[in-house]
């Protein structure tokens, strides 16, 4: 336990002279929605143009709100952060409330990454619309 908060305290202060804001840092380090649905209505999977890769899951309610995101990422620490905000984003919405979701919005809620890491947001977006679209598609009636 001991050697996790060291390890994580060591984590935040490079992440932060790296230029990540604290936001950004918390979402990366709790990685609250990182894994897999048990059960999805969706799977859908994307490479970035940099070769990492996401995978999200989608759970839907009744009334095909959002209910649960999942990702399941092998990529960096930016990734891992917009992917972690854009569920906080999502979750609740309408499917077209989600499209409408754009690296901007992400970024607001991330404060700051690296200007380097700003194509992460964008995978980390087109991976979620990847998602509903390929949803949407695969249940028109
Ligand atoms: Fe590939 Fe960040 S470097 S998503």
């Amino acid at each position: 336990m001991v050697t996790e908060i060291t390890t994580s305290g060591a984590e935040r202060k490079m992440l932060s002279e790296a230029g990540y804001a604290d936001p950004a840092i918390d979402y990366y380090l709790e990685k609250k929605y990182m894994g897999h649905i048990e059960n999805a209505d969706q799977i859908s999977e994307k490479v970035g143009s940099c070769g990492d890769i996401m995978k999200i899951y989608l759970k839907l309610d009744d009334e095909k709100k959002i209910e649960d995101i999942r990702y399941e990422i092998t990529g960096c620490a930016g990734a891992i952060s917009a992917a972690m905000a854009a569920v906080d984003l999502a979750k609740g919405k309408t499917l077209d409330e989600a499209l409408a979701i754009n690296d901007g919005d992400v970024f607001k809620v991330l404060e700051n990454i690296p200007e380097k890491k700003h194509h992460c947001i964008q995978l980390a977006v087109k991976t979620m619309h990847q998602g509903i679209e390929e949803f949407k598609s695969g249940n028109a009636s």
